[in-house]
């Protein structure tokens, strides 16, 4: 682990994550009008994401997390466990879950599942970034900032073992060892 050589590429810069921010920001207030949501992020790697188009929005809304745990490396477990729960009231709510990024769909499936279980009205899924090739199970998002390639990403939130989560832009993560 300690000789890994990591190769960062840009794929997403930090100017164009922002533009489609903002314009995911008005589709998204264009369809919960008049609505008051509950926004769930999911941690860590939704935590820039969140933040950013949060600012953007003008829906009346709360917000918590939540966090889930599927991945070691960059290879998914199959197993999610619930790490962090949220403290607001989720009954009745509209929910809408904030992802960074959606691959084989295991841990969104697992979430919804675990959040179908405190009786919100509906529950709705946000995520920046959509491998959607790498889908194992049935999961689709209703807002999505960027389709991607079956490529390993880091940055914005993102990491590999916990690193490079500070990056500006969404870079291609390649491995040497
Ligand atoms: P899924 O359960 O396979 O859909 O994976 C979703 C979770 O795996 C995300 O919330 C990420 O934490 C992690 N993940 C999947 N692909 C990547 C990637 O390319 N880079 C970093 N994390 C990833
Ligand atoms: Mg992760």
């Amino acid at each position: 682990m300690d000789n890994e050589k990591f190769i960062l590429t840009t794929l997403i810069s930090s100017e164009r994550i922002k533009e489609r921010i903002s314009s995911l920001a008005e589709e998204i207030d264009r369809f919960f009008q008049g609505d008051h949501i509950i926004v769930l992020g999911v941690l860590k790697g939704a935590l820039f994401f969140m933040s950013d188009l949060l600012k953007e929005m003008k829906t009346d809304l709360a917000y918590d997390f939540i966090q889930a745990k599927s991945y070691e490396g960059t290879t998914s477990s199959g197993i999610v466990r619930i790490l962090k729960d949220p403290s607001l009231e989720l009954k009745g709510k509209k929910l809408l879950i904030v992802e960074d990024i959606l691959d084989t769909g295991i841990t969104l499936n697992g979430i919804i599942e675990y959040l179908k279980k405190k009786d919100p009205e509906q529950i709705y899924v946000c995520t920046l970034l959509d491998k959607r090739g790498r889908r194992v199970v049935n999961a689709e998002a209703d807002f999505t900032g960027f389709q991607i390639d079956n490529l390993f990403v880091v940055g914005y939130g993102l990491d590999y073992n916990e690193r490079f989560r500070n990056l500006k832009d969404v870079c291609v993560l390649e491995i040497k060892s």
